[in-house]
């Protein structure tokens, strides 16, 4: 079990985080929050500081290994947890399947994939949960096409995808579902470097070849099945109660030319990735005042800089009319979501989608009803039972 000042950034109450990191936030913008085995825990709460540590490409880590007692010679995989130059080398071989000229080829799947959610709920209607019929499957197929996985592995696939996030044990059964995620994707790799498939693995195989290692190729795969998944998953759930809540944005939502502004403002008020990956200071040095050293371990607060009145007024309410600087929803600097293009391509027309078919949905329960995942790294509403239109009888 972790201590309880140290699972403060990841608690919340409903959408909005605790008030004790706002409390924090106004003590200053890098605060000590505990110390642990004799590492100082550090967590960053502004919106500009935030920006700065994570724009630092020298000075921290995110190299886990040393921490988990393994040597430089495994392969952790994925980008998350590696530094330049390896973190550059291996980023710029996803990068050129994230171009926006790559992304318009799933601009069709995911209206499609939205279209028959869509027709699914209103055959499951008129009460649902969004979560399991709508938030989770447009995500989770949107990453199967994406990484071109046969459709017949999804199911099994889908059901390893659940648990990775959950720090309720202290991370041991978030790291057990990561193996078993990483198994299957290292084997679908290994299957398409045999018979390389249309989609991302596949693309990288042809024009890599043997310049990329199957180890390489399934660390990378793992990472955007990480990063994709349930993130967008919980921001189409809990987007969409945000929404339920302030139905002059929820129409809002249903316009092209508003959607875009909408969702840039649920990104930031909602800050579904709370904090970012730990980054180890490489040495001593001095952050906006506080004495870091070496091995301390310096965590961002997303859904605190993401508040930060930096950010303009009313940081704690959605107001998608106003024009404020680029949100950190998506990270900062060289870790900065590699996925973020796609991920809006996919709350566009989702939302779209939703509010153009249900004009008048509305929440099924009494909002006190509603969980969420308790300590999770990746924020989001357990289930969300929704009817498709307005009751007979009620004022929409
Ligand atoms: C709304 C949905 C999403 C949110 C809120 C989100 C958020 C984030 C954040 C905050 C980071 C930076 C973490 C850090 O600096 O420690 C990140 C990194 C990453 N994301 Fe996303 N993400 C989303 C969707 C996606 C999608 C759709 C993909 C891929 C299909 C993806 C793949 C990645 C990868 C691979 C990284 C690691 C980048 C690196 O370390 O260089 N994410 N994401």
């Amino acid at each position: 079990m972790l201590p309880k000042k140290l699972t403060m950034p990841l608690r919340r109450n409903g959408m909005d985080p605790v008030p004790e990191l706002g409390l924090m936030r106004e003590q200053g913008p890098v605060q000590r929050m505990r110390r642990v085995f004799g590492i100082n825990v550090w967590l960053v709460t502004g919106y500009d500081e935030a920006k700065a540590v994570l724009a630092d490409t020298k000075s921290y880590s995110t190299d886990i290994r040393p921490m988990l007692g393994m040597g430089s010679d495994v392969t952790i995989g994925g980008l998350g947890f590696t530094d330049p130059p390896e973190h550059t080398r291996l980023r710029k071989i996803l990068t050129p399947e994230f171009t926006l000229r790559r992304l318009a080829r799933l601009q069709p799947v995911i209206d499609r994939v939205v279209s028959e959610r869509l027709d699914a709920m209103e055959a499951a209607g008129p009460v649902v949960d969004l979560v399991e019929e709508f938030a989770f499957p447009i995500p989770f197929l949107v990453i199967c096409e994406l990484l071109g996985l046969p459709v017949e592995d999804r199911e099994h696939f889908r059901k390893l995808g659940h648990a990775r996030f959950d720090i309720t044990e202290g991370g041991a059964g978030a790291f057990g579902a990561m193996s078993e995620s990483r198994a299957f994707l290292q084997d679908a790799v290994n299957r398409q470097r045999l018979q390389p498939g249309d989609g991302l693995i596949g693309q990288i195989i042809r024009e890599l070849g043997d310049d990329v290692s199957d180890d390489d190729l399934g660390g990378l795969a793992d990472g955007v099945f990480t990063g994709g998944y349930e993130t967008s998953a919980s921001m189409l759930s809990l987007g969409t109660l945000a929404l339920l809540r302030e139905p002059a944005s929820y129409a809002l939502a249903g316009r092209p030319e508003h959607v875009d502004s909408v969702v840039a403002e649920l990104l930031r008020y909602l800050s579904v990735v709370q904090i970012t990956f730990p980054r180890f200071a490489k040495d001593d040095m001095e952050l906006f005042g506080k004495p870091i050293k070496k091995g301390d371990v310096v965590i961002v607060s997303l859904s605190g800089a993401n508040r930060d009145g930096a950010l303009g007024a009313d940081t704690d309410t959605i107001n998608p009319h106003l024009d404020r600087p680029t949100h950190l929803g998506f990270g900062h600097g060289f870790h900065r979501c590699v996925g973020a293009e796609l991920a809006r391509m996919e709350l566009r027309s989702a939302f779209l989608g939703l509010v153009g078919r249900f004009p008048q949905l509305e929440l099924a329960v009494p909002p006190e009803q509603l969980t969420f995942r308790d300590l999770s790294i990746v924020y989001g509403v357990d289930s969300l039972p929704v009817r498709l239109h307005s009751a007979p009888g009620r004022v929409a």
